[in-house]
């Protein structure tokens, strides 16, 4: 009788964690390269980093993929939550295997995540916006929300003044200027930015503004134009941070994936719009240049723009995902 139970409860959990890794599909990563894959077990799901879609030019330590992969990993653990599923993680738990990010493990012991079922309800509606913000600051409640969000994960959010965005500019456009004279970054861009993406994977060309915004620090030069259409307001009002860690390493990087997903939903939850801008994280040059903004110890994770989102606008295109099956294998 009671083995019969504790199979139906296997078999429950196992079904939560595989629906929790098809939400976390829905999670932000860099140029939409969804580098991860999800191995289903009884009572727990391992994470796993898939250097098959790693960015090798622009993202050759793995930072940028490892931040992604912490980003469904919290995207997993709210889903989780939000199920009413106990569940608790451990990061990196074999350190000789550096593609083994996360294990999460279904348990009684675990403890509740306040505000889940928004967080989870945020999943759906969470999106990156690279068209100009509305002229209006956003609320001063709103970065000590996002500030105490970070923390929770072991990570610090920074604003910028006005001087520090300016310098933080210089730096982008630094790194920008670097990528774009490398063949390889620019062969990287070709690869998974435009066209209409039926892969599943990649940014589409409808999520790409029709020409450069207006902003005070540049977005992302993806080499060529979309079809979003931008108007030419600029960006004064948006709010510039730096989302930092304690360390540079692999857990550092994890844990600010998670940190961007919890501050990216929260934020969405608030009607506030993110942009990140990791060409400031993108070169061993610019990162030190940004690093000398924080006035606290820290380490660049990825730098954000926080703003009000124009509603005269409409709208952003969504970009789309790879099927379940290409990143959850059930065993
Ligand atoms: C670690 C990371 C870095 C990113 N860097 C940039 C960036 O520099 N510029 C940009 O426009 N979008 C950036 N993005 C947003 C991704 O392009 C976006 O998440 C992806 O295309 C999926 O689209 P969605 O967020 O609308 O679901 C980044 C996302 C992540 C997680």
């Amino acid at each position: 009788m009671s083995g019969s139970r504790t199979t139906l409860n296997d078999l429950a959990a196992a079904d939560q964690l595989a629906a929790a890794a098809t939400v976390a599909a829905q999670a932000p990563s860099i140029h939409n390269t969804q580098p991860w894959r999800w191995h289903i077990r009884t009572r727990s799901a391992d994470l796993y980093l898939d250097a098959s879609r790693q960015l090798r030019a622009t993202d050759p330590d793995r930072r940028l993929a490892m931040l992604s992969c912490g980003t469904a990993l919290h995207h997993a653990q709210v889903a989780l939550a939000a199920a009413g599923t106990p569940a608790e993680v451990q990061l990196l738990p074999q350190p000789d295997d550096p593609l083994y990010l996360a294990k999460i493990i279904v348990t009684e012991n675990a403890r509740p995540m306040p505000n889940a079922q928004r967080l989870r309800d945020a999943i759906g509606i969470r999106h990156t916006d690279r068209r100009p913000p509305k002229r209006q600051p956003m609320p001063a409640t709103v970065m000590p929300l996002l500030q105490a969000t970070a923390a929770n994960h072991l990570s610090g959010l920074q604003p910028l003044d006005r001087g520090q965005v300016l310098e933080l500019a210089a730096a982008i456009s630094r790194a920008q200027a670097d990528e774009t004279s490398d063949a390889a970054t620019r062969d990287e861009l070709n690869t998974w930015t435009g066209t209409d993406r039926q892969s599943g994977m990649g940014i589409p060309d409808a999520n790409i503004p029709t020409g450069p915004t207006s902003t005070t620090a540049p977005t992302r030069d993806f080499g060529h134009v979309g079809t979003l259409p931008v108007n030419d307001q600029n960006d004064d009002a948006a709010t510039y941070a730096i989302l930092y860690g304690y360390a540079d390493d692999p857990r550092a990087w994890l844990r600010a994936g998670q940190a961007l997903s919890d501050i990216w939903l929260a934020a969405t939850t608030m009607n506030i719009a993110l942009l990140p801008l990791s060409a400031a994280v993108e070169t061993p040059h610019t990162r030190q240049l940004v690093n000398s903004l924080l006035t606290d110890i820290g380490y660049v994770q990825i730098a954000l723009r926080l703003a009000i989102p124009d509603p005269a606008q409409g709208d952003a295109p969504r970009t789309p995902r790879l099927p379940a099956t290409d990143t959850i294998e059930r065993a």
